[in-house]
């Protein structure tokens, strides 16, 4: 770990896959740090790390266990203290990314040196938590308070070139990052002593008087951005320690304040979606032996909505795509869309003209299936018809080549049936993106009967190119995402007709934290869609199931959402850019009408039964998913409701929330509901049994994991 050049040691960090500071890099930096202290021949040190990046952060897993008990996360600061206090000066050496406990280290180094492609960040407001190594009393003695503000309430990390203007780092390396740090390390020497340690620095905390704007401005931020993370306020407040308090004053109070965070209940929340996301890329016949194809060629069939949107996920990742519709007005409808979507980046200042014109050169309209024989990938996304489907994926099965990939990303047909048309069927996957797919995170990537791992392989690596989350799903009606979301929707709509209205119905979704209300979201993805998925799906052709009696009447009249002006809500182009619900008495005279219609007693609804209502019925669907092996852990669902359909992470998704609200007391209330409401209301049983055994689903999915304990995957 330590290699020693004339009078520079290197102590190399090497904790793969990111060199988190778990307890044994501690251990060793400790070690090492003490021997280079004693080593005469040793005038100054540089810290670098092995592998892809610098450090990564404290070990998640161990802030898991703390936030699960006291609150008290691994104890950081001997080791700092031991870097900072060393009588040689030590340069930290980042490349890939500096993040939380990861910057904090290279913050106590007396000075830090990047590489151009570095990124550095204290990303532990996106975990609930903040800093608890100091970070928030040596990044505004760097940076200032302002920055150091923003990056701790935005998580986000910055580039070294804007660390290096801000003080973080103090100077960039071209070519090789252990050269250029130990000559820099060789030209502080020259300069002579003292080396700064950051713990004294004043000059950049300003007063009172001039930091009360920028803390002021922070809180409304953090009260706007993040309401329900209780994590951002308590940055700020740590923040302002540092100004306020000497500084191991001000490192007490952090460390009370980061216990605090840790032990808030979003943390729990937030670190169970940071280890739902990884343990998706796990299936237990997908080993890291299984061979998944690089995807450097992808062809899409069709250009509208979401194949203009897929082209755009895959360019913006550095793929070459085939672009295919059946005429070229199509063609130049869809390539206007991905145009018309990259102007508007730019114009939001988050791509420049180079970029756009360098992803745009990635992307080949085309009418015909040239080059489809160089693709890895395909991926058909023209209407949803089956026969259609079908035709497509006969010729797909002639152009491509044997090992090729054949993807749907249909919604709602079946895997197997498309399949069933090519000579192929292990080669062929559903690939479900989310509307719009260059925005949306989640990827449900569905395995029909016959689908090879190593397709899932590719399909999971593909999804991780594209920066999204992959999670794989059984081919059954609806998947896994619109499978659950339809009770909930169907239980929104029978509460309107009972007497609640849609904006009640969403201001309680929203204020709970969800994204936006049922009503809105079925606005926006049309009334006409929901209509035709169910009746794809088949739902309600038992006449003896409630069906709910105003979307059909609505869709009759064309008033699909937002595309038609008007839908659930009213729409106008001079409020919020036509995007805006705006309530409609039309829509509530019709509710009134159509329920006193079908002899419905209409009464005032709480908003807590709302709540419960909407909530649960997602919940017991979830459990039949899982039951029915539709998804292969619990925290994959948690993974598609919080990526796909805006369920807020701070909660954890569907299934923690359940665990924490107590299996038993949703059980019970569903078995309330399921007494009061009719049949729809069933528990689900593999609810009743756990609730029953006092079992969590968060204690399913570790039995689960520790018995398929198998090589990871992808
Ligand atoms: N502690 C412990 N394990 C960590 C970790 C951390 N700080 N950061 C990542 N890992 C693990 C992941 O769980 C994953 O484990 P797995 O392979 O068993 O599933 C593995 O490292 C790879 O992580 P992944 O996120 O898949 O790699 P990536 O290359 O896509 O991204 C990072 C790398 C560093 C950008 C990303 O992992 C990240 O953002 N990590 C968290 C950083 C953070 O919040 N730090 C502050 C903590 S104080
Ligand atoms: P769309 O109507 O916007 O686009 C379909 C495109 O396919 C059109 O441009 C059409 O000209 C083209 N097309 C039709 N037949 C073709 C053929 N034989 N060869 C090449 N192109 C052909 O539809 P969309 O909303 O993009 O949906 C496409 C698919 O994605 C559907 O299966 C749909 O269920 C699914 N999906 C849609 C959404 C959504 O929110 N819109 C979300 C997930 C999945």
């Amino acid at each position: 770990m330590v290699t020693v050049d004339g009078d520079i040691a290197v102590v190399q960090i090497d904790n793969p896959p990111v060199n988190a500071l778990d307890r044994g890099v501690r251990e060793a930096l400790a070690s090492a740090l003490a021997r280079v202290a004693a080593d005469a021949a040793v005038r100054a040190v540089v810290i670098a790390s092995a592998g892809r990046t610098f450090v990564a952060g404290a070990d998640i897993g161990e802030l898991e266990r703390a936030a699960w008990s006291d609150g008290v996360g691994p104890d950081l600061h001997p080791l700092l203290a031991q870097v900072e206090d060393l009588a040689k000066p030590v340069v930290a050496a980042i490349h890939g990314t500096a993040l939380g406990g990861g910057l904090e280290l290279a913050m106590a180094c007396h000075y830090r040196v990047a590489v151009e492609s570095a990124r550095l960040g204290l990303p532990e407001v996106t975990l609930g938590i903040i800093p608890g190594a100091e970070g928030t009393q040596r990044l505004p003695r760097l940076v200032g308070v302002e920055k150091a503000l923003d990056m701790g309430l935005s998580g986000r990390p910055i580039p070294a070139s804007d660390a290096h203007a801000s003080g973080l780092v103090d100077q960039i390396v071209e070519g090789d990052l252990l050269a250029g740090a130990t000559a820099f390390a060789r030209e502080q020497l020259a300069r002579g002593a003292p080396h700064p340690r950051t713990r004294d620095r004043s000059d950049k905390l300003g007063t009172p008087g001039q930091n009360a704007p920028a803390f002021a401005a922070a809180r409304e931020t953090a009260r706007k951005t993040k309401p329900h993370i209780p994590a951002a306020a308590l940055f700020i407040d740590a923040v302002e320690a540092a100004v306020t308090l000497p500084f191991d004053a001000g490192v007490r109070r952090e460390r009370e304040l980061s216990a605090e965070s840790v032990r808030s209940e979003p943390c729990k929340a937030l670190l169970h979606v940071f280890f739902a996301e990884r343990a998706a890329a796990k299936v237990p016949d997908v080993t890291r032996d299984t061979p998944a194809l690089p995807v450097n060629k992808v062809a899409i069939i069709g250009a509208g909505t979401m194949g203009g949107g897929i082209a755009m996920a895959c360019a913006n990742a550095g793929i070459t795509v085939h672009l295919v519709d059946t005429t070229p007005a199509a063609l130049d409808r869809g390539m206007d869309a991905v145009r018309r979507n990259y102007a508007a980046s730019v114009k939001r200042g988050r791509l420049t003209e180079a970029a756009v014109a360098e992803r745009l050169a990635r992307i080949t309209p085309q009418l015909d299936h040239k080059d489809f024989d160089e693709a890895e990938v395909v991926i058909e996304a023209v209407f949803e018809s089956m026969e259609l489907k079908q035709r497509v994926f006969a010729e797909l099965n002639a152009v491509t080549r044997p090992g090729c990939v054949l993807a749907t990303n249909t919604s709602t047909l079946d895997i197997d049936a498309i399949a069933s048309v090519t000579s192929r069927p292990e080669r062929v996957v559903g690939l479900h993106f989310f509307s719009p797919a260059n925005v949306m995170r989640l990827l449900e990537i569905v395995r029909g009967g016959a689908t090879s791992p190593d397709v899932v392989a590719t399909a999971l690596g593909l999804a991780k190119r594209l920066g999204k989350v992959g999670v794989v799903v059984r081919n059954l009606p609806g998947f896994v995402g619109n499978r659950m979301m339809f009770p909930y929707m169907y239980e929104t709509q029978f509460l309107v007709e009972e007497g609640a209205t849609p904006e009640q119905v969403d201001r309680v979704l929203t204020r709970w934290g969800m994204a936006m209300g049922m009503f809105a979201v079925d606005d926006m993805a049309g009334l006409d869609v929901a209509w035709r998925v169910r009746q794809e799906l088949g739902h309600f052709r038992d006449p003896s199931v409630r069906r709910p009696l105003v979307a059909d009447q609505l869709y009759a009249m064309g008033r699909y959402g937002q595309k038609t002006g008007s839908g659930w809500f009213r729409y106008s182009p001079d409020v919020g850019g036509g995007r805006t619900p705006i309530p409609d008495p039309e829509v509530l005279d019709l509710i009134a009408r159509t329920a006193t219609d079908a002899g419905i007693t209409r009464r005032e609804i709480s908003d807590e039964e709302i709540e419960q209502r909407a909530i649960y019925a997602l919940i017991n669907e979830g459990v039949r998913v899982l039951a029915d092996g539709g998804a292969l852990r619990a925290s994959d669902i948690d993974v598609v409701y919080v990526n796909g359909y805006g369920f807020p992470a701070w909660r954890g998704g569907p299934m923690f929330y359940a665990d924490r609200v107590g299996l038993r007391s949703i059980y019970e209330r569903i078995a309330e509901f399921h007494r009061e409401l009719g049949p729809r209301w069933e528990p689900a049983p593999l609810l009743a049994r756990l609730a029953h055994e006092g079992r969590t689903f968060r204690a399913l999915d570790a039995e689960l994991a520790e018995r398929t304990a198998a090589p990871a995957s992808a």
